[in-house]
C-alpha cells in the first residue's frame, strides 16, 4: 500500500537525527500534511497528552522515532530511564496510533534486540533467541516489547503496524556531546577536539576489536519511507548496510577525515559491548532496497556538518 502525498503524517522525534531526515524527505516527495511537535509542546511519555494529540489531530501514517536513544554509557548508567521513558513513548505512540485509526505506524526498535550470543549475521527470526548483552539490556527490552506491540495490534486488531530493526545511525544532526553519544559521533568529536588540541594521542574505551554496522542516516530515512509505501508484514526488518567494520578501522577512518595523525590506543579496562552486531539484510534486499552511502563517503558528510555547525575547543567553525 503506497502512502498517498495527501495523507496526515505525523512524525514523532522530528527533531532527532532520524526523525529530522525522514521529515525533510517527507517535505521534498511533496507531503503537505505533515503533523510535528516537539518534546516541549507534547511529551510523549504524558499520556493524557497523547492521547488528546491523537484524538485531534489523527494522523494517519506515523513514523515513530522519537525514543530515550544514547550510547553504551548513558545505556548502562540511566537503565531505569531508558526502560520507562521508551516504554512509555512507544505503549502511547502505538496504542493512540490504534485507538484514533491509523492506517499505518512505523517503530523503529534497535540492533541490540538481537542475543548476545547469536549467530551472526543476524537473521530477523533470531529474535527472543538468548539473553541480551547486559549493558543496553534495558533499552532493548523497551525495544522488544515496542515490536511485539506492533505485532500484537496487528494479529489482534488488524492495524497495520510494522518495525525496522536498524543498524546502529551516524549523520548530520547526531549527538555529538561524548558521553551520551553513540560510536561515530563519539569518535568525530573526539579526534577533532584531538587535532584542535595538537594532541598526540587519542585513547578510546573497549579493546577496539568489536565489529559496528553502521548506516548513513539519510539511508536509514529512505528505507523508512521504502517500507511505509512497501512493507506490509508484522514480522520485523532488518535496515542495514550488510557490512561491518572494526572499532578500530572505523577510528582509523575517522582520524583519516578528520586530518588526526597522532597514535590511538584503547583502555580495555572499559566495557566493550558485543562483540559483533551484523544485521543479515536479505530480506530488505529482496524487497527492492539497498544502502547507497559508503561509510568514507558518509564520514566525510558528517564531519562536514560537525565542522559547520558544533564548535569544538580551540576549533574555529568555519
Ligand atoms: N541513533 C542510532 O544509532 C539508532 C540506532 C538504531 C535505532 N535507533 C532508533 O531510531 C529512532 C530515532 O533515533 P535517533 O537517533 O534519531 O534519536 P534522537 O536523535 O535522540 O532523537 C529522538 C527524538 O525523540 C524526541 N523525544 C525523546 N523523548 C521524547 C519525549 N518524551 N517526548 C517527545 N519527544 C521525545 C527527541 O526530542 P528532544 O531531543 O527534544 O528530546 C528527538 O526529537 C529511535 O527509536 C532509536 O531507538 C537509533
Amino acid at each position: 500500500m503506497v502512502m498517498p502525498r495527501s495523507s496526515k503524517v505525523y512524525v514523532a522525534g522530528h527533531t532527532g537525527l532520524v526523525g529530522s531526515v525522514i521529515t525533510r524527505k517527507l517535505k521534498a516527495g511533496g507531503y503537505d500534511h505533515l503533523v510535528v511537535r516537539s518534546h516541549a509542546e507534547l511529551d510523549l511519555e504524558n499520556q493524557g497528552a497523547v492521547e488528546r494529540f491523537f484524538e485531534k489531530e489523527r494522523p494517519e501514517y506515523i513514523f515513530a522515532a522519537a525514543a530515550k536513544v544514547g550510547g553504551i554509557h548513558a545505556n548502562n548508567t540511566y537503565r531505569a530511564e531508558f526502560l520507562y521513558k521508551n516504554l512509555q513513548i512507544q505503549n502511547n505512540l502505538i496504542h493512540f496510533a490504534w485507538k484514533y485509526g491509523a492506517k499505518k505506524l512505523l517503530f523503529l526498535a534497535s540492533n541490540c534486540v538481537y542475543p548476545k550470543e547469536s549467530v551472526q549475521p543476524l537473521k530477523e527470526e533470531y529474535l527472543l533467541t538468548g539473553l541480551l548483552e547486559p549493558t543496553n539490556e534495558p533499552y532493548a527490552v523497551a525495544k522488544i516489547a515496542g515490536m511485539k506491540m506492533c505485532e500484537s495490534y496487528n494479529r489482534q486488531y488488524g492495524a497495520n503496524f510494522i518495525s525496522a530493526i536498524p543498524a546502529n545511525v551516524y549523520g548530520p544532526n547526531d549527538n555529538y556531546d561524548s558521553m551520551n553519544s553513540h560510536l561515530v559521533a563519539a569518535l568525530i568529536a573526539k579526534f577533532d577536539h584531538a587535532v584542535a588540541n595538537k594532541d598526540k594521542q587519542v585513547e578510546l574505551w573497549g579493546t577496539g576489536k568489536p565489529l559496528r554496522e553502521v548506516i548513513y542516516v539519510d539511508d536509514l530515512a529512505d528505507a523508512c519511507l521504502f517500507l511505509m509505501h512497501s512493507y506490509d508484514e508484522s514480522a520485523p526488518i532488518n535496515v542495514g548496510t550488510g557490512k561491518d567494520f572494526s572499532v578500530r578501522e572505523i577510528a582509523g577512518m575517522v582520524g583519516d577525515v578528520t586530518g588526526f595523525q597522532g597514535d590511538v590506543t584503547f583502555d580495555s579496562s572499559k566495557p566493550d559491548g558485543m562483540y559483533r552486531k551484523l544485521l543479515d539484510v536479505s530480506r530488505i534486499h529482496k524487497l527492492g532496497w539497498v544502502h547507497k552511502t559508503e561509510l568514507n563517503q558518509g564520514l566525510q558528510l558528517a564531519y562536514d556538518w560537525f565542522r559547520k555547525h558544533v564548535k569544538s575547543s580551540g576549533r574555529t567553525v568555519t
